[in-house]
């Protein structure tokens, strides 16, 4: 794939952020003077190599979606989200290949990591970019981590060396992704997990602890404890 390929990044904001338990869906709750969304598609765009952005909005308000991004012109697109994650994910992907056709990369990125440094960002572009169909970027796990069956009881004790925390952007040539989406039997909570259904190639690279997920109420204390005051 050539160095300077096309690169669009698809923002799952659909989400109601049930966890977290704000009155409005999660993307648009304020953290650190702005919207979480807003700061995740100013993250997109500060990284220098994303050329559009294609926002899977709630469905009932999209206009105000539409509204809290336009800062960004439009280079950033908003359409509206399905049932799950993956629904959204697949409307993005449609918005994008209709009105951009020469994409080659897409990343899928949560609104909800929204303060994932530029580097990490860059690493995965550059990962797809270099050959790789599929990249996640990755943290090794600090806890014992256990399966245990539906009453609790435990039935394993993986090898945490081989054990890594998955988050977002993860970057895919974009015709990988759309195969993948369109063989999708089961739900999946990331896209990686249906190229792997494919049998294809998933490669890592080196996440970053900033890169968290803001889920609950806690995530969000510690979002502002980080990065309030921080230059973003
Ligand atoms: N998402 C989406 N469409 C959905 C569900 C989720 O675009 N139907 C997005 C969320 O907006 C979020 C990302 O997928 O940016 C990751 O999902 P998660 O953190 O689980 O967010 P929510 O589903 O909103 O939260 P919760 O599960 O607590 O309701
Ligand atoms: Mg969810």
């Amino acid at each position: 794939m050539a160095a300077d390929a096309r690169v669009v990044a698809l923002v799952p904001a659909a989400g109601r952020g049930v966890r977290l338990g704000a009155p409005i869906p999660k993307a648009l709750v304020p953290v650190c003077g702005a919207p979480l969304l807003v700061h995740a598609v100013r993250g997109l765009l500060a990284a220098g190599c994303v050329d559009q952005v294609v926002v899977a909005a709630p469905p009932d308000m999209v206009d105000v979606v539409v509204d809290a991004l336009r800062e960004f012109g439009p280079t950033v697109r908003v359409v509206p989200g399905g049932e799950e994650r993956s629904d959204s994910v697949r409307l993005a992907l449609d918005e994008a290949v209709s009105t951009h056709p020469d994409t080659r990369v897409v990343l899928v990125h949560d609104a909800a990591r929204c303060f994932t440094p530029p580097e990490v960002i860059r690493a995965v572009v550059e990962a797809v970019r270099a050959g790789a169909p599929a990249v996640i970027p990755v943290l090794p796990v600090a806890d014992t981590v256990k399966e245990v069956d539906s009453a609790g009881h435990v039935v394993a004790t993986p090898d945490r060396s081989r054990l890594r925390v998955v988050q977002t952007p993860q970057g895919f040539d974009i015709d990988l992704l759309r195969r993948a989406h369109d063989q999708q039997d089961a739900p999946v909570t990331d896209d990686a997990g249906l190229v792997e259904r494919l049998g294809e190639p998933v490669a890592t690279v080196a996440g970053h602890p900033h890169a968290l997920k803001i889920t609950t109420p806690f995530d969000l204390v510690i979002a502002e404890a980080l990065f309030s005051g921080a230059q973003l």
